[in-house]
């Protein structure tokens, strides 16, 4: 942490906006001055200019109840109204919203009258399944039309979506399945990756099929046709989307439900072994996102064409594919594979054949780019981006630098976006056309949005210091719960920083670390807690160990993120064998079985990277392994301080035997 903190602190270099920039730019600094004077006017008037409500509001915020928070509940909408009827109706139903691009090379251009049909038709279908306002919807797809349409069709009748990467294993769906008993699992046969059909209807048979208690509260399975691979059929259960939905009928009046209906619920990793289903609602949510989206990446919905990579299945893919986007009105790129296939520069030719304006991705692509080399940018004409955006985990000026140099032609701003799950969009954030970039810093709240740095008391470690970084007032897209849960809810993010006295000013802990620097711009420094960031994605070393520990041969585990060039953290195994099986297989046999047990038990992307076969682990006197030393051993480091260990002699045994 103290290296990242140094070579922070040495960034020097600053780009302001251009004037060619700041003459066209959406966002003006009168947004700034708007939200200063009133913050939740400012909200409000936001909530009315980007969305169509039926019912207008007369409250903004509803916070008597904290942390329990209630935006414009007095309001009715239809988000998926919002996506795609009304831009219809405003005469641009002939507008692009999606080009989408297969992995194959096939492609659809579809535009927001084709969308909207297409919507209205899977909504007529669900309704006719028996979906139903509260009802939930596990989405399990690969990145093609359907994943939108299904979403929106979803949110259309006011019943929860609940999208589950199709990255993750059997295991992980079936565990969302069932904590948010799903009446119905969209899927597809399978999708294109790095150019092979990889299958997901097998993995809802099996994650149906091993439900606890033998039931399940899935109805049916709705699966689309897109791998042509082979899948095995339940009849009664398993319906083809192309036999319910293309059949259904392509009227369907959209209902206005409230403020605080329930949009969707995503689950991610935390600090325990079990994943958090993080709730979302609809008006704010859709506020922020519309806001966010509009302001962040400068939008001009006439002739911009917007690419977000992320893959629908995690937050990114919520706010900025579906419902920022759509909500604005916006024509963007969605692409089903991975970038280097069938060649390395697949994304820059997408970005040269559509005339990409707006890209945002995650800081491990452009590092992965940096490493394949710039001649694969610079086969194709990327003079069509103007913005471009980073979020996931923190971006090293170096990879800054190269974005825009590279990529961006030196023209282009960059805007770094932190956000999380929890808080549904963004919230600190460069706005392009009037903030001077320092790469390497998320840089400045958002209109409207309060952040702080504290130290473990509470008190705020003002300009130049580092600390925990919080939210210090509601904000329209926060969520709204964990589903089920709302102990853990209160617990994990709302009990630090509970001031006494006044209920009202809770806080709410991101569980990032974060340093203001002498501008008070944020500098944000990583995790916390037991979360790692691979590639972007977060993951807990709890849920890693816990599936570890389930394969027979394990004794003990313990998991710590190594930091790696190119993913930002990479997972680091240790484990203590049962000692039976100790003798019975190499390390090497062990460490391959345990890779296997990881991909299994939570998905490829959880996989460790190296797995230590150990004898000891390093606890403290009160049993608490030390991941710090871990981390050490690791990264190749020289072994930090060991005084506070049980046994401090462990440490060595460790690192002679991995010598
Ligand atoms: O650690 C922060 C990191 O990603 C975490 C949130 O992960 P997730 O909920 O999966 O959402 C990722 C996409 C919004 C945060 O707690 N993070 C996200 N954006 C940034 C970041 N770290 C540094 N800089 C960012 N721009």
């Amino acid at each position: 942490m103290s290296e990242t903190i140094d070579s922070l602190l040495h960034e020097e270099r600053r780009f302001p906006p251009s004037s060619d920039f700041t003459a066209t730019s959406v966002a003006t600094p009168a947004l700034y001055e708007d939200a200063g004077k009133d913050r939740l006017a400012f909200w409000a008037d936001q909530a009315r200019e980007l969305l169509e409500w039926s019912t207008p509001f007369t409250e903004t915020l509803d916070w008597n109840n904290p942390p329990f928070a209630r935006w414009f509940a007095d309001g009715r909408l239809n988000v998926a109204y919002n996506c795609l009827d009304r831009h219809v109706l405003a005469g641009n139903g002939d507008r692009v919203a999606i080009h989408w691009e297969g992995e194959p090379g096939d492609s659809r251009s579809i535009t927001y009258a084709e969308l909207t049909r297409e919507v209205m038709k899977a909504a007529n279908a669900l309704e006719a399944l028996g979906i139903r306002r509260g009802d939930r919807v596990a989405i399990y797809l690969p990145m093609i039309p359907e994943a939108v349409i299904a979403m929106l069709a979803v949110a259309r009748l006011g019943a929860i979506h609940s999208v589950v990467f199709g990255g993750f294993s059997a295991e992980s769906l079936r565990s969302r399945i069932e904590d948010a008993d799903a009446k119905l699992v969209i899927t597809a046969d399978g999708g294109w990756r790095k150019g092979k059909v990889f299958p997901l209807k097998n993995a809802v048979d099996s994650a149906i099929a091993s439900q606890t208690d033998g039931t399940s509260t899935v109805e049916h399975v709705l699966v689309v046709r897109r791998g042509e691979n082979d899948v095995d059929w339940t009849e009664g259960r398993d319906l083809w989307w192309h036999d319910v939905v293309d059949s259904a009928p392509d009227e369907h009046e959209a209902e206005p439900f409230e403020a605080e209906n329930p949009l969707f619920i995503l689950y991610t990793s935390g600090t325990t072994g079990k994943p958090k289903g993080i709730l979302h609602t609809s008006g704010g949510y859709l506020t922020q996102c519309a806001y966010t989206h509009k302001n962040v990446f400068d939008l001009h919905p006439e002739t911009d064409v917007f690419w977000c990579t992320a893959d629908v299945g995690w937050v990114t893919g919520h706010s900025y594919v579906v419902y920022g986007p759509l909500a604005n009105g916006a024509t963007q790129l969605i692409y089903e594979g991975t970038p280097d296939t069938p060649h390395p520069g697949r994304w820059w030719e997408l970005i040269e054949k559509y005339g990409v304006t707006i890209l945002y991705t995650a800081p491990t692509a452009i590092r992965a780019f940096m490493k394949t080399g710039r001649e694969y940018p610079q086969k194709f004409d990327l003079s069509s981006l103007r913005v471009l955006g980073s979020v996931g985990e923190p971006i090293n000026p170096e990879a800054w630098i190269w974005y825009r140099d590279i990529i961006g032609g030196g023209r282009t701003p960059v805007v770094d976006t932190w956000w999380q799950t929890e808080t549904g969009a963004i919230m600190v954030s460069a706005l392009p056309g009037i903030t001077s970039a320092k790469p390497g810093s998320a840089q400045v709240p958002l209109p409207g949005i309060s952040v702080d740095v504290l130290d473990e008391s509470g008190n705020r470690v003002g300009n130049g210091n580092g600390g925990l970084l919080v939210v210090t007032e509601p904000w329209p897209s926060m969520l709204r719960g964990i589903w089920g849960d709302p102990e853990r809810f209160i617990e994990t993010y709302w009990e630090k920083f509970d001031f006494e006295g006044s209920p009202n000013r809770r806080m709410y802990l991101a569980g990032d670390g974060a340093r203001l620097d002498s501008d008070g711009d944020v500098w944000i420094l990583g995790r916390v807690d037991d979360v790692m960031n691979v590639s972007g994605h977060r993951l807990s070393t709890m849920e890693i160990e816990s599936a570890l520990v389930s394969h027979p041969i394990v004794a003990e585990a313990a998991v710590v993120g190594a930091s790696d060039d190119t993913t930002g953290q990479a997972v680091v195994a240790f484990v203590i064998l049962r000692a039976k099986q100790a003798e019975a297989q190499t390390a090497a046999e062990a460490e391959a079985l345990l890779k296997a047990q990881v991909a299994e038990q939570i998905g490829a992307i959880a996989r460790p990277r190296r797995i230590f076969i150990v004898t000891e682990l390093p606890k403290t006197r009160s049993g608490k392994i030390m991941r710090r030393l871990l981390r050490d051993v690791a990264e190749g480091r020289e072994v930090g301080d060991t005084t506070t260990l049980a046994d401090t002699q462990v440490m060595n045994v460790i690192t002679d035997k991995l010598r």
